[in-house]
């Protein structure tokens, strides 16, 4: 089992679109797949379910919110991920909720008391708790996929402590390219740290940037128009790994998707020279994460 983070701190970038899109085609390559939405604006979620089923059926009890306030709580059995997982066309999906940001400041009350080696305990524990839990679902998927909110929360930090890697989607633009080098250092700073509290160095964990996939391409001529080409230069040249697959912006393909509750790729498109190339980008995009992630 593989497991990867989605993330980048900016919104709108295209993490979501991302991880659908990936899910649900490695899911067509007949690959077990598990997403987890860590977003409490839940667009995954709602990408797969509709909003009256999701209401009916799963806000209760069955979203990772629910999973995190019964650790917080300890007055009820803490689920497993096995119970709180929907099937939806060929994807198992862990759904998200729109007070998930409460659960954040819950866990931040945790972190803060006492010595240093009760700091040093509660640091480990608290940042631990998805990949404690990931660990039983070890034999049953060959690839999950955490799309992470855009921030650098605590839910954030447990994707990425539970991951083997991650990729960063970004827009290919000024403010964008500089928020990548800020994030990796972040990432680095929280990896050391906590391999540093753990003091144990058999079980360090190593999550690997795969690299960037840019998107929203303003594509001409069939490639990039140059303003982008210059940051994705800039990016090879800071030596930032970037995906040779792009995804290019396309408003009509991108925007009806998630009210179908069909990621992109998975539609049954009529014909037609765009529609082809953004399925086939897609389709690349995957094949080049498959080859990376080693599934
Ligand atoms: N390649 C694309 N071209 C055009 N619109 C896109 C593309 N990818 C995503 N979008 C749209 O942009 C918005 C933000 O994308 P989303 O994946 O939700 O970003 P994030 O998860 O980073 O906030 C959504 O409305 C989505 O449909
Ligand atoms: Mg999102």
């Amino acid at each position: 089992m593989k497991v990867v983070s989605v993330i980048n701190y900016k919104g709108g970038v295209g993490k979501t679109t991302i991880t659908a899109n990936l899910a649900s085609e490695m899911a067509h390559r007949g690959k077990k797949v598990l997403v987890i939405d860590l977003d409490p604006q839940t667009n995954l979620t709602f990408s797969y379910i509709k909003v009256e089923k999701w209401s009916s059926d799963y806000e209760k009890n069955r979203t990772i919110k629910y999973w995190f306030d019964s650790i917080i709580d300890g007055t009820r059995p803490i689920p497993t991920f096995r119970e709180l997982i929907v099937k939806k066309s060929g994807v198992d999906l862990i759904c998200s909720h729109l007070g998930l940001i409460d659960v954040d400041i819950e866990l931040a009350a945790g972190l803060s008391a006492g010595t240093e080696r009760q700091h040093r305990n509660n640091f480990i524990k608290t940042y631990s708790y998805i990949k404690n839990e990931l660990v039983k679902l070890e034999q049953e998927y060959d690839i999950v996929l955490f799309d992470c909110p855009p921030n650098f929360s605590i839910v954030t930090k447990n994707a990425l402590i539970a991951s083997d890697y991650y990729i960063v989607p970004a827009k290919m633009d000024y403010l964008s390219t500089l928020g990548i080098n800020q994030l990796k250092n972040h990432v680095d700073s929280l990896v050391k740290q906590f391999n540093n509290y753990l003091k144990d160095n058999n079980k360090n964990i190593t999550p690997i940037f795969l690299g960037v996939v840019a998107t929203m391409v303003s594509v001409r001529n069939n490639k990039p128009i140059s303003a982008q080409q210059t940051y994705i230069q800039q990016l090879r040249r800071n030596k930032i790994n970037i995906f040779d697959s792009m995804i290019r912006e396309n408003k009509t393909l991108y925007a009806d998707a998630p009210e179908y509750g069909i990621p992109v790729v998975c539609q049954n498109v009529s014909s037609g020279s765009t529609y082809e190339q953004v399925i086939l980008e897609l389709k690349n995009l995957t094949t080049e994460f498959m080859g990376k992630v080693g599934i």
